[in-house]
């Protein structure tokens, strides 16, 4: 009986537990704390720091199992998965790690004997090869002299192009970091007896799988032309499970082993494919595996960074199951096998299991909109095509316009055998980045382009005044030397207590001032390092090098500081309401209230919006201390810090602490105590797009206001309906309920009407070659009615023509039926655009019915008149047209 995967896995736990090596989880998807990396690509990832010398060692020994991704990076397989056998965007990486500890021959000792011994994986000797540096002398004895494998099948591999380290067996994480020298093993697959290395290199393609890759780190790549001996000999090895469940289960292909065949049949019972082999099959499986656990460690669907990667794998899935005739929307329905499939590895897939699926499934409508039109569209490109290659301008419209990632338009080409113009297509991507950030700058300093890098000293997080010199002004964006009584222009200080607007919190406003001058600041925002000062001067003369004093208006700051401090809380709240998902996606913080963005996937319901605000109230009666204090970012982090943009803090950081409710990193003002708030009130939810949503909020005073108003606004109400605000809800239900009841009664009067009306127009009724032509102006009628009397005329009679026209005051409208079987002689669309260019009205509308109004209602009845020869003329043999 194989084994399967599941317990493939636990036997490699196993293994070396036994040898001494203590079990630790793998680490997430998404690297912590590694700039160099987008995602985890390796085993040995979580240990880099350890490897470095730069992390204490608390065990030497150490075994995991790692799910990887290699979509982009140095180690990109993504093109290649699906049309390979042994390709994955996604996999899991069986590793063993030695910290100074065990060196190349325990490692070598290690792996050989779990693949070969009977107790384990006992897999023929005689199947296996290895390869090893070329200069690796010492891994190539232990090969041949302890493990005594025949030397014709140790592989001595060297370096590519005469550079050196280049080489397939020189393993680098990196375009930095630990690296070393390897020993791979290869699994002959195949019953070809492969002699010599020469014809290995021959077979290798096809006869031959590597399995397992032993490391033996003991450099670290500084820079392109810089390597470094590390401080410690450490083991990273790297075994794909995917691939040594291939081997043990006795199939050529990954894609045959127990996890994928169960997820491939899935996926074709929701089409017609049988053969389990079809290239689409194996590239959903494929996918479907790294969306679901890219999703599970947080990241969305973007057009950014990481949200990007996942986006493209999912469309390039999507894009699959349409190719397969897929109609219904199918790839989140593939998340329950997935889980049922990936064993003891599942457990994070089941916690976030109807998370994944909602991601997957909005993604999938969204995309659905622009799927079937881009494809056409790339169908004809390709047919129109001169040449057998996709030019940039095409990859770039569809990309741009239809959101087809370049690996889908890519896949496509590869099926037709079509090449792409990718250079072309990379440079208008990045012209179109060019533009738009040159686009985003001007908004930001809409008004200049000036950068001042001379620091100006922030001294306003605990005072409202200082004393200042004048370093530059610019009026009209032009640098000058002076500021005249009643010019605007842009001051820049040493120092200042004004806040530039930045990270969501706007700017100051008050006075600079000396006793000669007095400048109105109405704004203050960054212009490069520096903060301007944006307003008028209205009494004297401001020169550069004056000295002056600088003040804040202390009310307008007040009512800041506490919607920032409330944002704070406000983002704590919702993580304590809707887990560690929520995060935060952008923020206004402004004197009348607080706007807040965060990823959230739930809906928000009125309970939730309570019991936020009861939270947030809570924190603030409890009056707690607000502190800042500046922190080594490790050090921040330790404390579970949010910290909102990725890479962006330099290595001290401003650390805002409400006790250990709410840590942020965050260079804005805050008030001292959360008492300070006064009052939380959300006055707004929304959603921005999907997966965002948006709370608004007043603060204070403002949120006392915004409740009065409200109050006011019930007051109002009481009035009107005369009962005092507790029967409101009573009065207004009572109210809707008369108002349908006379509705229902005028309307059953109003049939009355309509039915005299109707008898009355079709005695008066014209007869033009045997159809009824009906016209009539009533007066103080409802366009409404006019409009049941048309449609029930045109049911009831079926040779008609009807002209009916209401006038009020000096205004008429219009409506114009015309019966079915005489729309190919005369249309209501006719008769309104002849009416309406007499009348000089507007109209439009159908072969059947149409829709006018105007003016001009004095001529009316001579054109209605006019219309009878009209019709006279435009309907010629009675035998065309009349229905009996
Ligand atoms: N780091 C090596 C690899 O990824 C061995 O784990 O192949």
């Amino acid at each position: 009986m194989n084994k399967t995967t599941s317990e493939i896995r636990q036997d490699f736990l196993k293994f070396f537990q036994n040898k001494g090596h203590i079990i630790l989880p793998g680490s997430s998807l998404v690297p912590e704390d590694d700039s160099t990396l987008l995602f985890t690509n390796a085993g040995m990832n979580q240990f880099k720091e350890i490897f470095l010398g730069q992390k204490k060692i608390n065990h030497s020994r150490v075994v995991t199992v790692q799910n990887c991704l290699r979509t982009g990076g140095k180690h990109n397989d993504l093109e290649n998965v699906g049309y390979t056998s042994k390709h994955h965007t996604f996999f899991e990486m069986l590793g063993n790690f030695s910290f100074n500890d065990y060196f190349k021959e325990e490692a070598i000792q290690y792996a050989w004997e779990l693949l070969t011994s009977k107790k384990w994986f006992n897999i023929p000797e005689d199947k296996l090869w290895v390869s090893v540096y070329k200069n690796d002398y010492e891994s190539y004895k232990i090969w041949k002299n302890i493990i005594q494998i025949p030397p014709e099948r140790i592989i001595r591999i060297g370096d590519k192009n005469n550079c050196k380290y280049n080489s397939d067996n020189f393993w680098q994480m990196g375009d930095t970091g630990p690296c070393g020298p390897s020993t791979e093993i290869f699994y002959n697959y195949s019953d070809k007896l492969i002699k010599n290395s020469l014809e290995f290199f021959k077979n290798e393609g096809n006869c031959f799988l590597e399995i397992w890759n032993i490391v033996f780190i003991e450099f670290n790549r500084i820079s392109k032309t810089k390597i470094v001996h590390l401080p410690n000999k450490c083991i990273d090895t790297g075994m794909g499970l995917e691939r040594i469940s291939a081997v043990l289960q006795n199939v050529n292909s990954n894609y045959d082993i127990d996890i994928f065949q169960e997820l491939i049949k899935n996926i074709s019972m929701l089409t017609s494919i049988k053969d389990l082999n079809h290239v689409s099959l194996r590239i959903i499986a494929d996918h479907i595996r790294s969306c679901a656990y890219i999703i599970s460690d947080n990241i969305i669907p973007s057009n950014e960074n990481r949200g990007y990667v996942l986006r493209r794998i999912i469309r390039r899935a999507l894009r699959h199951g349409h190719k397969l005739g897929i109609k219904e929307k199918f790839f989140y329905k593939l998340v329950s096998t997935l889980i049922k499939v990936m064993g003891e590895n599942s457990d994070i897939l089941k916690k976030k299991k109807e998370k994944i699926k909602k991601i997957l499934k909005m993604e999938e409508i969204q995309f659905s909109y622009t799927l079937d039109k881009g494809l056409k569209i790339l169908d004809d490109e390709i047919k129109k095509a001169n040449s057998n290659t996709l030019s940039g301008e095409t990859l770039f419209y569809l990309y741009d316009t239809f959101g087809f990632p370049i690996d889908l338009t890519s896949d496509v080409c590869r099926e037709k055998n079509i090449k792409i113009d990718y250079i072309s297509y990379k440079l208008l991507k990045e012209k179109q980045k060019r533009e738009s950030s040159r686009k985003n700058k001007f908004y930001k300093n809409y008004n200049n382009s000036i950068i001042v890098n001379d620091k100006c000293l922030f001294e306003g997080y605990n005072k409202h005044k200082t004393k200042s010199v004048v370093r530059y002004i610019f009026i009209k964006n032009q640098l000058v030397k002076k500021i005249m009584k009643n010019e605007t222009g842009i001051i820049f200080l040493d120092k200042t207590t004004f806040y530039g607007e930045s990270g969501g919190q706007i700017g100051d406003i008050g006075e600079l001032y000396n006793k000669n001058s007095r400048f109105i600041v109405e704004n203050t925002k960054r212009y490069g390092k520096s903060i301007g000062h944006i307003g008028k001067l209205i009494i004297g003369e401001i020169k550069v090098h004056d000295c002056i004093s600088s003040q804040i208006n202390q009310n307008y700051r007040h009512s800041i500081q506490i919607n920032h401090s409330a944002t704070h809380l406000l983002h704590a709240a919702l993580r304590e309401t809707f887990g560690d998902d929520v995060f935060q996606k952008g923020s206004l913080v402004s004197d009348t209230h607080l706007r807040f963005d965060f990823s959230c996937f739930k809906t928000i319901k009125t309970s939730h919006i309570q019991k936020i605000e009861h939270i947030i109230n809570m924190k603030i009666r409890d009056n707690i201390l607000i502190k800042a204090q500046m922190l080594n970012l490790e050090e921040a982090k330790k404390k579970k810090a949010m910290c909102l943009f990725e890479n962006k803090y330099s290595s001290k950081v401003r650390t805002v602490f409400i006790k250990d409710f709410s840590i942020e990193l965050c260079g804005g003002t805050h008030t001292k105590r959360t008492g300070d708030i006064g009052l939380f009130k959300i006055f707004s939810q929304s959603s921005v797009s999907s997966g965002i949503k948006r709370i608004e909020a007043k603060t204070g005073q403002k949120a006392i206001a915004y409740l009065h108003e409200k109050d006011n606004n019930i007051q109002d109400i009481s009035f009107l309906l005369n009962c005092n605000s507790a029967c409101i809800k009573d009065k207004i239900t009572k109210l809707i309920n008369k108002t349908k009841q006379l509705e229902n009664k005028i309307i059953d009067f109003q049939n009355k009407e309509n039915a005299k009306n109707i008898k009355k127009l079709v005695k008066n009724a014209n007869e033009i070659k045997g159809i009824k032509f009906i016209s009539h102006i009533f007066h103080n009628y409802e366009h409404k009615l006019l409009r049941t009397i048309v449609n029930q005329l045109k049911k009831e009679l079926k040779n008609i023509v009807i002209i009916l026209v209401n006038i009020i005051d000096n205004h008429f409208t219009i409506v114009i039926g015309v019966s079915k079987n005489l729309i190919n002689h005369i249309t209501a669309k006719n008769i309104i655009n002849i009416i309406m260019k007499k009348i000089k009205g507007n109209g439009g509308g159908k072969e059947e019915i149409a829709e006018g109004g105007g003016i001009n209602t004095k001529k009316l009845p001579i054109i209605l008149n006019s219309m009878q020869s009209w019709i006279n003329v435009k309907l010629k043999n009675k035998d065309d047209f009349l229905i009996y």
